[in-house]
């Protein structure tokens, strides 16, 4: 396993803006790949991380809000619900904070790490994780999308 660096939107502001691929073929490649993102995330506090985040353009995700680590190979919203509005940081984007809406709920569709296709309902944090760093994966940023920046926080805001 290794660290990787993480890529920010001052030195890479187009490839954090492109849309990563499919991956194909889980090989090895990938499996030692989302082993790499997972440490890099736990490294930088961060309870999420999109492989384009560490210059991957493939559609890979990690998630970790404090109940374990959850692997996610092409994810795609299937459906989603209700709105919540909340305060986000990203590690590619050092020192901003906004606020953010985001679906209360939302059902995923991904593929695991054996290839099999599963389903992941996630509310809340969760959700929010989950869109922010889909997101990712389609070439957008949270700063993209804020609708106001937090006059109070504490530490407790989103970080992936
Ligand atoms: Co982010």
């Amino acid at each position: 396993m290794a660290i990787r660096n993480i890529r920010n939107n001052n030195d890479d502001n187009i490839l954090l803006h492109k849309r990563a691929k499919r991956v194909e073929s889980i090989n090895h490649k990938i499996l030692m790949l989302l082993e790499d993102m997972a440490e890099t995330m736990y490294k930088e506090e961060g309870v999420g991380l999109a492989a384009p985040q560490i210059g991957i353009l493939r559609r890979l995700v990690v998630i970790d809000i404090g109940t374990g680590l959850t692997k996610l190979i092409n994810p795609e919203i299937i459906e989603q619900g209700g709105q919540q509005q909340g305060i986000e940081g990203c590690l590619s984007v050092p020192g901003v904070t906004g606020e953010v809406i985001r679906p209360q709920r939302v059902r995923i569709r991904a593929q695991n790490e054996t290839g099999a296709y599963i389903e992941l309902e996630g509310n809340d944090l969760l959700a929010r994780a989950i869109c922010h760093e889909i997101d990712h994966l389609n070439g957008v940023l949270f700063i993209d999308k804020i609708v106001s920046v937090p006059r109070f926080y504490n530490n407790n805001y989103y970080k992936g």
